[in-house]
């Protein structure tokens, strides 16, 4: 079979690697890729937006799966779109990426059935919003309803902060995104994220990972996409994986199920260990970057079979085998990220990195006659396990130590909340 992968992340390539070691594919394509992904899949600058074009491009070219990385074609409805074209594709429908899209439409889900999450209210105007206010403790929590690339959420520490959010979204700061505000009860606890594959029926729990969203170390700075992350996340006990699957994950399935839109794809729970157990924060529809480049360096099983099954409704007859060893990624970054940055600046090294089994995922990479060049913010994502995080972290730091690269950055400290929890 011929697949098609949508996206150009460290996500992606980490998709691209485990998809290629498939017996079911054939051969991989890619729009539009990076570096890393070309050395496994022919790439192509196709359109994403054009979903006509894609359809074309699965027609001329025999395409029979098309895995969706990001979630901007899933809530514009490529997955819809192509599957009415009668390709097969991995991913959400438009309506069920609202998930993600809408967290307006998250909360009166969970509010529905009864899924643990913060206390809320939705508002279309500021003057009710500021209002509102008066009701909640603070700090308290204010969000652009929309797909604002990670930077709708204001934790305002003040009533004055939490009315200049509330403008903020209400004169366009997230655009589209903030015509719509929800306002919501500040949790308390330590954040991890679990993954389920799901084919609108049942759900198969793939891990536990956590993050690090902050630019610098002892998570200071700037909010980035993630510049680190491992798997499993330790905080997540058998028994609180086990609560989030039948308090959040099933009724969430359950739920889109009897709104007509029953979930496929990755449901991905950023959640808060609260003093009263899981409670959900937010879904994403689509694999975590970087949390999925530990996933795959964690997963034994065919990724392109187990997605296969999510996306046909046949997920009860598959199985996820894993390495036990955790895993670890450090994210290198161009100086300025995730301000602006120079562009097209030289690495070397990659092999040396990977000589003792480590991987190196690209994300904002391209290659020429010159050799490798990084022309993103987040550019490579150093990958490694190891018998503990302790272990996975130092294997990980001694492969980066290979790369030369003038212009990148990394924080030295990925992984230290679970190696705090080791010893
Ligand atoms: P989100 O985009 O909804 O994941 O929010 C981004 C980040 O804001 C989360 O990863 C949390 O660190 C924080 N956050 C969001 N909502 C809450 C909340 N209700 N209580 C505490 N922190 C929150
Ligand atoms: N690493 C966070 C995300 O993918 O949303």
């Amino acid at each position: 079979m011929k697949v098609l992968l949508i996206g150009s992340g460290g996500r992606e390539h980490a998709l691209a690697w485990k998809i290629v070691q498939s017996p079911l594919c054939d051969k991989l394509f890619c729009a539009p890729g990076n570096a890393g992904i070309a050395q496994v899949a022919e790439c192509t600058t196709l359109d994403v937006t054009d979903h006509p074009a894609v359809i074309d491009f699965c027609h001329n070219n025999e395409i029979g799966f098309v895995v969706v990385g990001p979630e901007a074609p899933l809530v514009a409805g490529l997955v819809d779109d192509l599957e009415e074209a009668g390709i097969d594709a991995f991913g959400p429908s438009a309506y069920a990426a609202q998930l993600e899209g809408s967290k307006g439409f998250t909360k009166d889900l969970c509010a529905e059935f009864v899924i643990p999450t913060a206390a809320y209210k939705r508002f279309t105007d500021a003057e009710s919003a500021k209002a509102f206010l008066d009701e909640m403790s603070l700090p308290v929590v204010v969000k652009a309803d929309g797909l604002a690339a990670g930077k709708g959420v204001i934790i305002a520490e003040t009533r004055d902060e939490a009315i200049a959010g509330i403008d903020a979204c209400f004169e366009g700061s997230f655009g589209e995104a903030g015509h719509e505000v929800v306002i919501e009860e500040f949790l308390v606890g330590e954040e991890a994220s679990l993954f389920a594959l799901c084919d609108g029926q049942t759900a198969l729990m793939l891990g536990t990972a956590q993050d690090h969203k902050r630019v610098g170390d002892g998570d200071t700075g700037p909010n980035t996409g993630g510049m680190g992350a491992y798997s499993p996340a330790p905080v997540m006990t058998q028994e609180l994986i086990d609560r989030t699957m039948a308090e959040i994950i099933v009724p969430t399935l359950a739920g889109m199920h009897a709104r007509g839109a029953p979930f496929r794809g990755i449901l991905y729970a950023g959640l808060m260990i609260t003093n009263k157990g899981p409670e959900l924060i937010e879904y994403n529809v689509r694999f975590g970057d970087p949390e999925c480049q530990v996933l795959m360096l964690r997963l034994k099983s065919d990724l392109l079979e187990l997605m296969q099954a999510a996306s046909n409704g046949s997920m009860l007859e598959v199985e996820a085998d894993w390495h036990n060893d955790p895993a670890l990624t450090v994210v290198m970054a161009s100086n300025g990220y995730p301000g602006s940055y120079e562009k097209g600046t030289p690495i070397a090294g990659i092999d040396k990195a990977e000589a003792d089994g480590a991987m190196v995922f690209h994300a904002g990479t391209s290659e020429d006659a010159g050799g490798l060049k990084a022309i993103g913010g987040r550019v490579l994502n150093v990958t490694a396990r190891g018998a503990s995080v302790r272990e996975a972290q130092r294997n990980a730091y001694d492969a980066l130590s290979k790369i030369e690269w003038d212009n990148g950055f990394y924080r030295k400290d990925i992984g230290w909340r679970a190696i705090e929890r080791e010893s």
